[in-house]
């Protein structure tokens, strides 16, 4: 199992969401998140000073996916997150040792899978 930690801007998380959906990953996680990049900062006036913005808002997306998804899941990523233009963010892939659904104690690849949508309840 693998986590794919995504630093993006607000903008293509919609995007994202939707195809990971669509591909059959609907669990996430996101937070917002402000963080610096190599351009150490942006130089913005404000009535007459000049002050410089070091963080800049972005938001962290999480998922937990298995060993052989992890491509996929990064692709659409890219593929939504890419601008070309400075701040597009980055992704970092990470190992992740064990998992557990609360719920039923199960544990590894088991609770990565999706629910089949009729098992899904309004409200869940
Ligand atoms: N090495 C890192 N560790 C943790 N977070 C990072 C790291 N690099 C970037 N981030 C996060 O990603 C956000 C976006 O980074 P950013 O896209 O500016 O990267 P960059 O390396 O400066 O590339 P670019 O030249 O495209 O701007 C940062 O604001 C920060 O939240
Ligand atoms: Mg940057």
């Amino acid at each position: 199992m693998k986590k794919i930690e995504a630093y993006i801007r607000h903008e293509a998380f919609e995007a994202i969401r939707k195809e990971l959906l669509e591909r059959g990953f609907p669990s996430l996680s996101i937070a917002e998140y402000k963080g610096s990049g190599r351009q150490k900062g942006i130089t913005e006036h404000y009535r007459g000073s000049e002050l410089t913005i070091h963080l800049r808002p972005k938001l962290k997306l999480e998922i937990v996916v298995e060993s052989k998804d992890v491509d996929v899941v990064v692709e659409t990523i890219l593929k939504h997150a890419r601008t070309g233009r400075i701040g597009d963010g980055k992704i970092f892939v990470l190992p992740v040792e064990r998992a557990i659904r609360i719920r039923t104690g199960e544990e590894g690849e088991a609770v990565l899978q999706a629910h089949p949508a009729e098992e899904i309840p309004a409200g869940a």
